[in-house]
């Protein structure tokens, strides 16, 4: 149950969401320049280091005064009351009758958290130990494969939650892999996902690791039969034990699957699964990088937990980045938020928080069951740069529609080839500038008399060339892109996540919308199994169904 403590309506009816939409009426016009110019202290005010990152939230469409009302917002409705129901495990997730403690699994072991009378940490610290002790037998040998050889391939068999969160991770730490290993994930029931991947590994040095909360997500359960039937054609069912380990809450599933409970990693329903990456959902990080690697990880989100609790709004980053995000989604009604990270290690970092941000808010009821008369959740898209500048930025710079940017980089890069970080720096810094700066009708004006063109060129081509500028975003300096930091920017987007479903009054951790497509998929596939198509379906869709039948059978 929502604690009472916790204002649970409409925000859009509380008294500072009033007075911030008198608010915006008095700044939406103003440019960001102007904006620049007429606060002299901006940049000190909008602008801070926290831990190992720099946060510059100066480029955007808002002042001191519209923070501190979003601060008033956050009061009026009870935000840090609701931060300590997260942090306490109260059954927050109201829906599925559960509390939603993934901070537990960074939490220090010696910081109790009860849930339903229970201390959980020494649960996580045992699952920790476990997780551990396995990875350090595949890297020193003692765990072989069936021949005797040692584990050289990991194959993370997961989808969603159990898939997209560590397998960003892997790609983000890079650098930091154990010598020898290789690490795959497969989640798409397409099979043109799996089978090369098989056709290249070889069974004797491989490890499975089928990663599912439930143990019953038809993709991964498809995958991991397939995994294990193309094993045993070369191994005999007795070696599937030394191949195969489960992760899940679901150990009569993982039973019925042929996995012997001795190699089941398990975790908990309070472990969102898009939340998951901090528990034994992790083990395929842990295999990839090492279990030091891995608790730096955690060290860095619980860094991040720490700063979210203490620090006052003004200066919360997550809180901000919130805030910001709702003053655009519903004031300047924006729609979308581009991630933009300045390094090709995070190339799955957006594509993660796809997941993380959009099946986490992506709601239309509020938390009392009404429907919402308000906007929600963001669509969350990017790619990393340079790659988008000549892909999409054409839209952000002078398309019709405003885009609230997030630039992402690390200072300090893992490779030594300065020449290519600084030109990565110089474009992520410049960026920012050109699309806050644009260029003005004069610039474009000289910039083409310079070049010899005559007046009737230049009025001809000055309209395609004036940028308006003006476009807003926020940046992210790290030091390094290290276990730690790496951590801390995942926490960073959690709690962002978590501040903006709460001031829209949505439930965030739950995720109905994905069931209606699950079932009738099944509905589906029984009609395509038996040919038997129901007449119930619309015609569109009972065509669709002949026509891949009729393709099918010919
Ligand atoms: O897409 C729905 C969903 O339930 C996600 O929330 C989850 O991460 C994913 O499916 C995978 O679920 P499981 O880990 O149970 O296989």
């Amino acid at each position: 149950m929502q604690p009472s403590s916790i204002n649970n309506y409409d925000p859009t009816q509380t008294k500072s969401w009033k007075e911030l939409d008198q608010h915006f009426n008095e700044i939406k016009d103003q440019s960001l320049i102007d904006l620049f110019k007429e606060e002299p202290n901006r940049l000190s005010h909008l602008s801070f280091d926290e831990g190992n990152f720099y946060f510059d939230f100066s480029k955007n469409h808002l002042t001191k005064k519209t923070l501190s009302l979003f601060a008033s917002l956050a009061n009026e409705m009870g935000l840090s009351e609701a931060k300590k129901a997260l942090f306490q495990g109260q059954k927050i997730n109201k829906t599925e009758d559960r509390a939603v403690l993934h901070t537990a699994l960074r939490n220090p072991a010696d910081k109790p958290i009860i849930v339903e009378g229970e201390n959980i940490m020494p649960l996580v610290s045992e699952e920790l130990r476990k997780m551990k002790d396995f990875s350090i037998k595949l890297h020193q040998g003692k765990h072989l494969g069936y021949t005797s050889k040692k584990i050289l391939n990991i194959v993370n068999i997961g989808i969603g939650g159990s898939d997209l969160g560590p397998n960003m991770v892997c790609e983000a730490l890079k650098p930091y892999w154990i010598k020898g290993m290789n690490t795959y994930f497969i989640s798409n029931v397409d099979a043109s996902h799996i089978d090369p991947l098989l056709q290249k590994l070889d069974p004797a040095t491989t490890l499975f690791i089928i990663a599912s909360k439930t143990f019953t997500t038809q993709e991964t359960m498809t995958n991991a039969r397939t995994a294990r039937n193309w094993f045993i054609e070369h191994a005999s069912v007795q070696d599937v034990k030394k191949h195969f380990v489960a992760v899940s809450t679901n150990e009569e599933k993982v039973r019925e699957f042929g996995i012997d409970l001795q190699n089941m990693f398990k975790f908990w329903d309070w472990v969102g699964g898009r939340y998951s990456l901090w528990s034994s959902i992790g083990l395929s990080i842990v295999c990839t990088v090492g279990y030091d690697n891995f608790s730096k990880l955690l060290k860095g989100a619980q860094e991040m937990d720490d700063h979210f609790m203490q620090a006052p709004f003004e200066m919360n980053a997550p809180t901000l980045m919130a805030f910001i995000g709702v003053w655009y989604n519903n004031f300047f009604k924006t729609q979308t938020q581009a991630i933009l990270p300045y390094d090709q290690r995070l190339a799955y970092f957006s594509k993660y928080l796809q997941q993380a941000d959009m099946e986490s808010n992506g709601k239309s009821t509020d938390r009392k069951g009404h429907q919402v008369k308000y906007e929600t959740g963001q669509i969350i898209w990017g790619e990393p740069g340079t790659n988008g500048q000549h892909a999409f930025y054409q839209l952000i710079h002078q398309g019709t529609k405003m885009i609230p940017c997030d630039f992402i980089a690390a200072a300090l890069p893992a490779h030594d080839k300065i020449d290519h970080h600084d030109k990565l720096m110089a474009n992520f810094i410049a960026q920012t500038e050109a699309l806050m700066k644009g260029k003005d009708a004069s610039s474009v004006k000289s910039e083409l008399e310079q070049q010899g063109m005559s007046p009737e060129e230049i009025t001809a081509l000055l309209p395609f060339k004036v940028f308006d500028g003006n476009r807003p975003t926020s940046t992210l300096l790290m030091g390094k892109l290290s276990p730690e930091n790496l951590g801390g920017l995942i926490a960073l987007y959690e709690h962002k996540i978590f501040v903006q479903g709460f001031i829209w009054n949505v439930f965030s951790f739950d995720q109905w919308g994905v069931e209606l497509g699950k079932q009738l998929a099944s509905n589906i596939l029984s009609e395509i199994k038996t040919g038997d198509v129901h007449e119930s379906h619309d015609s569109s869709t009972q065509k669709m169904i002949r026509k891949y039948l009729s393709h099918k059978g010919s």
